[in-house]
């Protein structure tokens, strides 16, 4: 018999439950939370309310969809952490309730580790290349920025990570202090598309190791624009395309001058990428234009697994389930990515 796998995640502001079985996918759902655009940022308790309108016929609709019934489910996998706490809270109650009552096991999944392990949900008709163990993953996100290196889908080294803000915030913080909306990664990339790469320049930080740091370039960016703008108002309007290629690309070097150096010390060539900036169109180019360059195999996820979604946590809740695992009913979320076991 099939393991049926229903996954469902609530870290942030995405209501998500999909349904894998034996790691294929039948359905992911998404309710997205359109009421954060007015703010400019995601706001904790109104994400917190959106997901509890939402989760009942997220999870309904994902059951339907994959045309089985809740008493087909093998197990039910959720987003314990890290994320916000509200959120977690929603995601977790029902995870748990569902499981009560329908008398079957309970999976935690750490969110990070299910965007890491987004290109192993295999869907039907396509080719479901996945890399070789171990490999290494840039993980990029709005919470966080790492290179991971991936020895078996249940275990992971943290090589580098953000001290600071991760690479998500700096486009969507930007964007914001730019006036161009949010969330600011896709509105960057749209307009990068369209401008010259080369034409301005920002400071990059000089990290250690393999280490990032982005509240460095956000404050250059800043006063690049501020001090612009004094000498003439329409600045951003008329440059905004050039100052959006301008910025992402010294992002995307910033990445690729650790990966490059993450690769030089681990002689590791199978390189993936994940989390919602490996939607980036730069960064999806330049990762398959080194990778050519330099002789490294690699994996990009599909557009619709990039950003949070269930059915990375239902591909993670499904190694775990294959491993044995299974989570208490008195389980708690967390927050921080310290507070998870694993
Ligand atoms: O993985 P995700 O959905 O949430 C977290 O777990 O953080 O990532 C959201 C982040 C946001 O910062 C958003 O601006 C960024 O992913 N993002 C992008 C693109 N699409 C989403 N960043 C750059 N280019 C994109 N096309």
């Amino acid at each position: 018999m099939a393991d049926i796998i229903l996954g469902i995640e609530s870290s942030c502001d995405d209501t998500s439950a999909a349904v894998i079985s034996d790691g294929y996918l039948l359905s992911n759902v998404l309710a997205s939370q359109d009421v954060h655009k007015a703010y400019g940022g995601v706001i904790p308790e109104l994400a917190s309310r959106a997901h509890q309108i939402n989760i009942v016929p997220v999870v309904s609709e994902a059951i339907v969809r994959a045309g089985i019934t809740p008493e087909d489910i093998t197990a039910i996998a959720f987003t314990r952490g890290p994320g916000l706490l509200g959120s977690l809270l929603v995601g977790t109650s029902f995870a748990k309730a569902l499981a009560l009552s329908l008398g079957k096991p309970l999976v935690e999944v750490n969110h990070l580790q299910g965007h890491i392990l987004a290109g192993f949900v295999k869907q039907k008709d396509q080719e479901n290349r996945v890399p070789q163990f171990p490999y290494l993953c840039l993980l990029v996100s709005g919470g966080n920025s790492q290179i991971v290196k991936v020895n078996s889908p249940l275990d992971f080294e943290i090589l580098g990570q953000t001290i600071d803000d991760a690479v998500g915030e700096a486009f969507d913080k930007c964007s914001k202090m730019m006036g161009l909306g949010y969330p600011g990664g896709p509105i960057v990339d749209r307009l990068a598309a369209q401008g010259d790469p080369n034409r301005f320049k920002f400071n990059k930080p000089h990290i250690p190791g393999l280490d990032y740091s982005f509240s460095g370039i956000k404050t250059s960016l800043l006063y690049f624009v501020r001090d612009q703008m004094q000498k003439d108002p329409q600045f951003m309007e008329k440059n905004k395309e050039d100052i959006c290629a301008s910025f992402q690309k010294t992002l995307i070097d910033i990445l690729m001058d650790k990966l490059l150096k993450a690769v030089k010390m681990t002689g590791i060539t199978e390189i993936a990428i994940g989390g919602g900036v490996s939607a980036n169109s730069g960064l999806r180019n330049r990762i398959v234009e080194e990778g050519r360059k330099r002789g490294w195999n690699t994996y990009l996820p599909a557009f619709k697994f990039t950003t949070d979604n269930a059915a990375m946590i239902a591909i993670a809740g499904y190694y775990h389930y294959l491993n044995g695992e299974r989570t208490s009913l008195d389980v708690a979320p967390v927050s921080r990515m310290a507070e998870m076991q694993k």
